[in-house]
C-alpha cells in the first residue's frame, strides 16, 4: 500500500508562512497520508503563544491535521509546565523519548512514542529532545542519553508495527551516526538544525530527510509498505512562498492575537514611581533588574546591561508590556568572575560607543548593549576610568573571585567580552521580563532602584 508522509520542523512560530504551509498540507493530504512536525514549532518570542500558554499551537496544528509531533527544545524554553500544558491538552501527540522533570518522573501527556494506525498499516513513531546542558535545571527538566531512549523503545515495541519512524530534534548530525545502529526504523525526519535536503536520502535502506525552517518548506515522502518492508516510490520539497495562506489556519491565528492580547494587556499592577530608561545613562529600571537579579540570585553582585530594556515602565505594568520592553527571552545567570575581569567591563562601559553598539547575541531581542548596572556595588569614575570601587563595603581586588547575578547575555561576554572569564555559571527559568515583574511590585525595590550607584567626581580644571 502506497502512503505519503509529509513532514515540517523549526517553525519557530512563523505563523504567516505556516499559513501558506497549510494550504500545501491541505492539498497533498488524504487518507493515505500522515502528517510530523519535527518540533521548534512553537516559539515563544510568539505573543499568540504567550497570552496562551502554547496553546495557539495547538489549536493550528490541529486545524491543519498533524498526527504526531517531536518536542523540541523551544517548546521547553517557557518551562516545563507549559509544556506539559501543551501536550496534555492531547488534540496532538508530543512525543519525547529522553525528556522527563527534573525529579525523574514523566511529564503528564508527553509519550515515549506512539503507533498510528491508517488503513490498516501501523505506524511506530519515536522521536527525542536535544540536551539543553547546564539549562536543564532552570526548566525543571532532566534528559537522558537520546540513543539508549530510542534503542528503549524500539526493543519495547518489536513487532508491533508495519512502519517505524523517527522524530527526532537533535539535528542531522547526530542523526546520520543513527543511521546503520538502529534495528526497526525506515524513515528518519530530522529537524534542530535547520537543514533542508534537496532531496530525500536513502542511506542503509534508511530514508532520511529534513524540511528546513520557518514554514517555508513542506516534505512529501510517498513510500510503499509490503510484506517486505518499506520502500521509497517518490518524495518531493515543496516551497511554500507561493502559496496563499490558509483562511482557516489564519483566521485561528488572528483569534489567538487578539484573545492573546487581551491577556496579557490586562493591568497586574500599577507602579508607585516611574522606571524610566536611557541606553547610556543610568536609569532606575535597569538598576531594579540589577537587584532584583542579585536578590533573587542571592549573589554579592546584580549586574545588567540597559540594552536590556528597550524602554521605561510608566503607570502600570502588564505582561505586554514586558514582552514590548524586555523582549530577549534571556535568563536569569550566575556566574563566578575575577575583579579584574569585572573592572574592564564596568570601564568599557563608560564609553558610549560600547553602549551604542548593535547588542546582537544569541537570545538578544533588543537594539543596543548599553550601559552596564550594578547593584551591591557603588563606582566613582572621571568619565573614561573608574577611579575606586566597592563590592559590599569592601574595595574591589583583582585577583578575588565575586559572585554575579546576570543575564545568560553577559555571562556569554555578549556586548562586554571580558565578562566570558567566569566559571560556575548556572541559569534559572525565569526571564529577566519575570525580573522586573516580581520587584517593580516592591515599593522598597523601585525606591532603592532610583539611587545613584555610579558617581562621577568631577575633574579640577587648572
Ligand atoms: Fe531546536
Amino acid at each position: 500500500m502506497r502512503f505519503k508522509i509529509i513532514h515540517t520542523n523549526d517553525l519557530h512560530s512563523h505563523f504567516e508562512a505556516f499559513a501558506r504551509a497549510a494550504t500545501v498540507i491541505k492539498k497533498e493530504k488524504n487518507e493515505h497520508t500522515l502528517l510530523l512536525d519535527g518540533g521548534d514549532f512553537a516559539d515563544f518570542k510568539s505573543i499568540e503563544l504567550q497570552g496562551t500558554r502554547g496553546i495557539a499551537a495547538i489549536e493550528l496544528l490541529t486545524e491543519a491535521g498533524y498526527d504526531a509531533l517531536t518536542v523540541g527544545n523551544n517548546e521547553m524554553f517557557n518551562g516545563v509546565d507549559t509544556l506539559e500544558h501543551m501536550a496534555e491538552d492531547g488534540r496532538i501527540p508530543f512525543i519525547s523519548a529522553n525528556l522527563f522533570r527534573k525529579d525523574r518522573t514523566s511529564i503528564n501527556g508527553l509519550l515515549s512514542s506512539t503507533i498510528i494506525e491508517k488503513q490498516g498499516i501501523r505506524f511506530f513513531i519515536t522521536g527525542t529532545s536535544p540536551d539543553m546542558g547546564v539549562f536543564c535545571d532552570g526548566l525543571g527538566i532532566h534528559m537522558t542519553d537520546f540513543k539508549q531512549a530510542i534503542q528503549e523503545e524500539l526493543e519495547k515495541n518489536k513487532g508491533l508495527y508495519d512502519v517505524g519512524i523517527l522524530l527526532n530534534h537533535v539535528g542531522t548530525f547526530a542523526d546520520v551516526e543513527l543511521i546503520g545502529e538502529l534495528d526497526g526504523i525506515d524513515v528518519i525526519l530530522s529537524a534542530h538544525d535547520h537543514q533542508l535536503f534537496s532531496e530525500v536520502k536513502v542511506q542503509q535502506g534508511i530514508i532520511w530527510n529534513s524540511a528546513g525552517n520557518y514554514g517555508e518548506h513542506v516534505g512529501v515522502i510517498e513510500i510503499e509498505v509490503t510484506e517486505a518492508g518499506v520502500s521509497l516510490i517518490d518524495s518531493k520539497m515543496i516551497e511554500t512562498k507561493d502559496f496563499e495562506g490558509d483562511e482557516r489556519t489564519l483566521s485561528i491565528l488572528q483569534r489567538n492575537k487578539e484573545k492573546a492580547v487581551d491577556i496579557l494587556s490586562q493591568p497586574l499592577y500599577s507602579l508607585n514611581e516611574p522606571l524610566w530608561h536611557d541606553v547610556i545613562e543610568e536609569n532606575p529600571i535597569s538598576n531594579l533588574i540589577a537587584d532584583g537579579l542579585k536578590d533573587m540570585l542571592g549573589a554579592e553582585l546584580g549586574l545588567i546591561n540597559s540594552g536590556i530594556v528597550n524602554a521605561g515602565a510608566f503607570g502600570f505594568i502588564s505582561r505586554k508590556k514586558l514582552i514590548e520592553t524586555c523582549p530577549s527571552p534571556l535568563n536569569p545567570t550566575y556566574f563566578e568572575i575575577q575583579g579584574e575581569h569585572l573592572l574592564k567591563a564596568l570601564e568599557d562601559s563608560l564609553d558610549a560607543q560600547v553602549c551604542m553598539a548593535d547588542g546582537r547575541g544569541p537570545g538578544f531581542r533588543g537594539r543596543f548593549v548599553g550601559r552596564l548596572h550594578v547593584s551591591g556595588a557603588a563606582i566613582i569614575h572621571d568619565g573614561k576610568k573608574i577611579l575606586h570601587m566597592t563590592i559590599g563595603n569592601e574595595p574591589i581586588e583583582a585577583e578575588k573571585w565575586y559572585r554575579v547575578a546576570s543575564s545568560d547575555y553577559l555571562q556569554r561576554g555578549s556586548g562586554y567580552p571580558s565578562l566570558a572569564h567566569n566559571k560556575n555559571d548556572r541559569y534559572m527559568a525565569e526571564e529577566i521580563k519575570d525580573v522586573i515583574e516580581i520587584y517593580a511590585k516592591k515599593s522598597e525595590f523601585v525606591k532603592r532602584a532610583v539611587r545613584k550607584r555610579w558617581v562621577e567626581k568631577s575633574r579640577i580644571k587648572v
